[in-house]
């Protein structure tokens, strides 16, 4: 079988390890999918900078659009981030003459997925974004698959690795809330700007996608309630300790009465419950669904390596030939839901 040759445009924390990943797994790729998956172009801003990776094999363009578009690009893989710009730019140039597109991109998809999903189902492509929420855990194929015949009453959990991480080492360690993020970004975790992260705003971009999967509505980031932990300090930590608690910035979105409830906020988990032993870069998505019942997913929420694992996952689909809708079923067909306004809990 013809191999499929993959352009990405974004080679920092993630971009780089999946090119590492392809080289190292190329054998074991190729056995899965029945044909191989080549890399044959590439973009980023720096063309010097050593990204610990060879690069000399593909072609590399200053221009990320113009690689969405080259001949030899049969799937474009977007790992530059920031939701308008030329990350949208790239992924509607693609979308646009039909090739599938994969990206670990969640601000883009919350402000923007319902618009890219209809331009791919207009051009026979596909969407694929395992790797835009909650990192290596494999929760959109979930949602999207694996419990397809389910009926979801709540979808909650800890999103974002970098807030987890900050938390966890400030309670154990004691360590300063400045100092733990420095430590997240050297390790790759935080956003390019980590006011996304701290700021709650990273984890309302994958609540939204959760959300819209979960429930077959249209993608509302508006429509979620967002505090982030700026404002936690190690005394609240330590009175959260004091009385049996651990501080956790969750997203929440569950089905009420009156519409759907999206929230994101500092919360006091009782140390017994399994959500508050989640620690460091982890994180851990609970959905309660008819039939099913309950279920947890814990996995590593950020990092190159682990995000790049759910790269791989789409590109297999794309390399067999597996073609879902983004949301799992036609953009036309999601509800418009009714925001319920925020419960006290
Ligand atoms: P990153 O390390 O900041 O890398 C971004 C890459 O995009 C860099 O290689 C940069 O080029 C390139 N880039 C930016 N603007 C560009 C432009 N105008 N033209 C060409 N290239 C451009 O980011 P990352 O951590 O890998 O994250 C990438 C995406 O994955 C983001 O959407 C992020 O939210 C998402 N994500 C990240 C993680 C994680 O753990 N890091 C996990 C899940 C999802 P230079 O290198 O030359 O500057
Ligand atoms: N900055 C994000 C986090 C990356 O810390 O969770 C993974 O989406």
């Amino acid at each position: 079988a013809e191999p499929l040759r993959i352009g990405i445009a974004g080679l920092g924390t993630v971009g780089a390890s999946l090119v590492r990943l392809l080289a190292r797994n190329a054998d074991a790729l190729q056995a899965r999918c029945g044909r191989s998956l080549v890399v044959t172009a590439v973009s980023a801003r720096d063309r010097a900078r050593d990204r610990g990776v060879d690069l000399s094999g593909f072609e590399w363009f200053d221009d990320p659009v113009a690689l969405a578009r080259a001949q030899g690009v049969d799937c474009v893989v977007e790992l530059m981030g920031g939701s308008d710009g030329p990350a949208k730019a790239v992924v509607e140039a693609a979308l646009e003459t039909g090739r599938p597109v994969v990206t670990a991109n969640k601000a883009l998809l919350a402000h923007h997925g319902a618009a890219l999903a209809a331009l791919a189902e207009r051009n026979g492509a596909t969407i694929g974004f395992e790797a835009a929420v909650a990192g290596g855990i494999p929760i959109v194929k979930a949602l999207r698959e694996t419990l397809a015949g389910n009926a979801v009453h709540r979808i909650s959990g800890i999103l974002n690795g970098t807030c987890n991480y900050i938390l966890s080492r400030m309670e154990l360690e004691g360590l300063g809330f400045d100092e733990v993020l420095a430590d997240a970004q050297r390790l790759g975790y935080a956003e390019a700007d980590p006011t996304f992260d701290v700021g709650g705003f990273d984890t309302a971009h994958k609540l939204a996608i959760l959300t819209s999967l979960a429930f077959g509505t249209q993608i509302d980031a508006e429509a979620i309630h967002v505090e982030g932990i700026s404002a936690i300090t190690p005394l609240d930590l330590k009175m959260a300790d004091d009385l049996g608690y651990r501080i956790k910035l969750l997203g929440v979105a569950e089905r009420t009465a009156t519409g759907i409830e999206q929230r994101v906020h500092p919360t006091m988990t009782p140390k017994t419950w399994p959500i508050a032993q989640v620690m460091g870069v982890t994180n851990a998505v609970n959905v309660m669904a008819d039939p099913v019942g309950e279920l947890t997913l814990v996995g590593p929420g950020a990092g190159g390596d682990a995000t790049a694992s759910s790269v791989l996952a789409d590109l297999v689909d794309v390399a067999r030939g597996v073609a879902l809708h983004p949301f799992g079923q036609p953009v036309a067909s999601l509800e418009k839901a009714e925001r319920a306004p925020m419960q006290r809990h």
